[in-house]
């Protein structure tokens, strides 16, 4: 029924034209189809704004994703720039007092060396600066070699400490400080000498140096479970809590340490930092202003 009053729709609306007669088998339907072809398009549209957006994801996320990846290497190279700045800084000044002494020298070629010390000993401060600093760079290049490494060994921390406390022994009475010593005799520690060695004598020339006149200075060493602590006491100035999360850092001095602005180049704890970090311990420190101060080297 309803086919055959379609093919007479059709004969009316095309009744011009010339058209075959129409049988159930050669009739033309027409299907609206807009709304599947919205639906089509709508659906295109949710693709498109979905691609776009997954692209932009995508683009945030590597952008992110390369800012966390280059910072510690950016940071590094920060660090390098900021240490090339600060050790030809310090190397600049040592350079500036000989050049400066040995052009006034040039001034009064008759004069004798006696008449002349004054430059010449300006002159000897200068190379003596220079090696010490030399010195200090070159023993923090050589603890970051892996290689050329002492062996661990065991040895007496007591006699250790009885040798690397000699040389200090005449400054220590120049500024009349007490020392005393808290730990067994037999005390042996599992380590590698020359680099704890070298700790030591950092910390202690610290010690000694920063120790007020009439001031004491003491090690104890304990051994706790599996752990060695070694700690180095002195009474003194101290270090200010604004200023000792920077103290391990390199070329870093202490502002109220300008006073040794001609001994002192801000490198002793960052070596002693670096040597601890290289016997897979830890370096911590203590300080309350005007009483005391503490490093213990945990092993
Ligand atoms: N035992 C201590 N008592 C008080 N202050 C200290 C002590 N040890 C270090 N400091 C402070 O920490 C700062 C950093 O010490 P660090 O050993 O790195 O450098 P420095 O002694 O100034 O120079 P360098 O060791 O290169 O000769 C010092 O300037 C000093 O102010
Ligand atoms: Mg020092």
């Amino acid at each position: 029924m309803e086919t055959r009053s379609t093919v007479a729709a059709f004969e009316r609306v095309f009744s011009p034209i010339e058209l075959p007669e129409l049988t159930p088998t050669n009739y033309l339907v027409f299907v609206d189809t807009t709304a599947i072809f919205n639906e089509i398009k709508q659906l295109q549209r949710t693709l498109l704004n979905s691609f776009w957006l997954m692209i932009i994801v995508v683009l945030l996320l590597s952008f992110l994703l390369s800012i966390l990846l280059t910072r510690p290497i950016k940071n590094a190279m920060e660090k390098q720039r900021r240490f090339i700045t600060d050790a030809s800084h310090e190397l600049k000044t040592p350079l500036t007092i000989m050049k400066s002494n040995y052009e006034v020298l040039l001034l009064e070629k008759e004069e004798t060396i006696q008449t002349q010390i004054e430059w010449l000993e300006n002159m000897k401060f200068g190379i003596e600066r220079m090696s010490s600093l030399t010195n200090n760079l070159l023993a923090l290049s050589q603890i970051e070699q892996t290689s050329n490494k002492s062996q661990y060994l065991p040895i007496n921390v007591h006699s250790i400490v009885q040798e690397i406390i000699l040389p200090l022994n005449s400054r220590m009475n120049e500024k009349n400080i007490r020392f005393c010593i808290d730990m067994k005799s037999g005390l042996v520690l599992n380590t590698q000498k020359e680099e704890f060695s070298q700790l030591l004598l950092i910390l202690l020339d610290n010690a000694v140096k920063y120790t007020n006149f009439d001031g004491w200075i003491e090690i104890s060493v304990k051994k706790m479970t599996r752990k060695t602590h070694i700690s180095i006491s002195n009474s003194g100035a101290g270090i200010t809590a604004n200023d000792l999360p920077f103290i391990f850092d390199r070329f870093y001095r202490v502002d109220a340490s300008r006073t040794y602005a001609n001994e002192s180049f801000g490198l002793g704890l960052s070596i002693a930092k670096e040597i601890t970090g290289s016997l897979n311990g830890k370096l911590k420190v203590y300080s309350k202003p005007d009483e005391k101060t503490t490093f213990t080297i945990i092993l």
